[in-house]
């Protein structure tokens, strides 16, 4: 079987397979944005030939002096290297080609991959019966997602995924209880082969013909115009090329208050995909902690919860600072106190006034309650 190298192969090797060595790749883009705490910047970059199609996305800045020197509108050439195993990247040998446009680009506002805790966007959908859909028409079910074109000649790829929903519908199918509160849903990306028709057609041979199982089990195309915001906003990456399609592996859990729970791209197995949406529609966390638990993990744990030898002072444990009424510096422990931490830093400890937004702020002093 042909099947083009180049995006295809390296892009499923990027989230599949170990590579046997690093591999680097030239990159040259503008500067969209930059998280000092994540040690990244968001770049709008063309097409990387065997790497990735022209995208804005973060990475990774390693050497610190440029990453303070870079600024948003900045254009830059650098090299994009990939870890051995296959499963990081980064920028190396940063170059600033063009400052001309420094501070005359907005942040990003567009779509940007979401983080669990953020609400999937309402994108229409249109199913096998030609019905259209939205990915909010699911509320108070778990929603598990994920992406095909009925094309697909990888084995073990789109093939592979529509077996494992298969098992999974029929797993669920065992539970009435549990059957009523979620539900499956397979997003076509080749919305001009695969019609209505083609999707009955398809989505049939996986439930075992019996057309009930619809009502559980969505099989959808989305136009090109929604694609690409839908793909960003859920880490999607695809490019077509003749007749096939490369495209990651991405599956996605949709909490019953449609919010992103959580992703997976290829370590995962059908009974981790059940047990996950059990726990969804079983546990009671709010979104507004799911979120909290995300910002703390990304942006306070690695100080706060390791113990960090490049800092100067070591960070205080921040579990029980409610119980014990006073933070470390003798500052009551009162939700106003902590945001102001947040916002404005504390002696050694940076400011997020610019990462966080209020909501942002707020949702990690809800989960510092949790920390208790
Ligand atoms: C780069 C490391 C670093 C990061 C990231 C960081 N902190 Fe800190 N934090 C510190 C250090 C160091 C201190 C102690 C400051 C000192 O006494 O000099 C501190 C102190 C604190 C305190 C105690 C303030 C007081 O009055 O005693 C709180 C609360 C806190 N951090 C919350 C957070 C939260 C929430 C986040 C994530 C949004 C965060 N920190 C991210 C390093 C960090």
């Amino acid at each position: 079987m042909k099947f083009g190298l180049s995006l295809a192969l390296a892009l499923m090797l990027l989230v599949s397979l170990a590579c046997s060595h690093r591999k680097t790749y030239p990159l040259q883009g503008e500067v969209r944005g930059k998280d000092l705490t994540a040690n990244e910047v968001t770049v709008n970059h063309g097409d990387i030939p065997g790497f990735m199609p022209a995208m804005t996305m973060p990475y990774k800045v390693n050497n610190r002096a440029m990453l303070q020197e870079l600024q948003p509108g900045d254009k830059i050439a650098a090299e994009i290297v990939v870890s051995q195993d296959g499963n990081n990247y980064w920028l190396e040998d940063v170059r600033i080609t063009d400052e001309s446009r420094r501070g005359k680009v907005q942040e990003p506002t567009g779509p940007r991959m979401l983080m669990p805790g953020e609400r999937v966007l309402d994108v229409p959908v249109v199913n096998q019966d030609g019905r259209l859909i939205r990915l909010t028409d699911f509320q108070g079910k778990a929603l598990l997602i994920t992406f095909i074109y009925t094309r697909c000649p990888m084995p073990n790829f789109c093939p592979r995924l529509s077996s494992q929903f298969a098992r999974i519908h029929d797993e669920l199918k065992k539970s009435p209880g549990e059957y009523a509160k979620t539900h499956l849903l397979t997003i076509s990306f080749d919305p001009d082969y695969d019609t209505p028709a083609i999707l009955r057609k398809y989505g049939l041979a996986y439930l075992d013909g019996d057309e009930t199982g619809f009502s559980h089990w969505d099989f959808a195309s989305v136009n090109a115009k929604d694609l690409s915001p839908l793909a960003e906003s859920l880490g999607l990456q695809y490019e077509r090329q003749d007749n096939q399609i490369a495209h990651t592996m991405n599956i996605v859990l949709v909490a019953p208050d449609g919010t992103v729970r959580q992703y997976w791209s290829t370590e995962w197995t059908w009974t981790d995909l059940v047990k996950s949406m059990r726990h969804a529609i079983h546990d009671s966390v709010s979104s507004g902690e799911v979120h909290g638990h995300a910002l703390y993990s990304r942006l306070c744990a690695r100080c706060h919860d390791t113990s960090n030898p490049d800092l100067r002072k070591e960070p205080p444990n921040l579990h029980g600072l409610f119980r014990a009424n006073v933070l470390p510096s003798g500052a009551p422990a009162t939700d106003e106190q902590l945001r102001r931490t947040i916002i404005a830093g504390f002696k050694t400890m940076p400011a997020f006034e610019h990462t966080l937004s209020e909501a942002d702020v707020d949702a990690i002093v809800r989960y510092l309650h949790k920390l208790n």
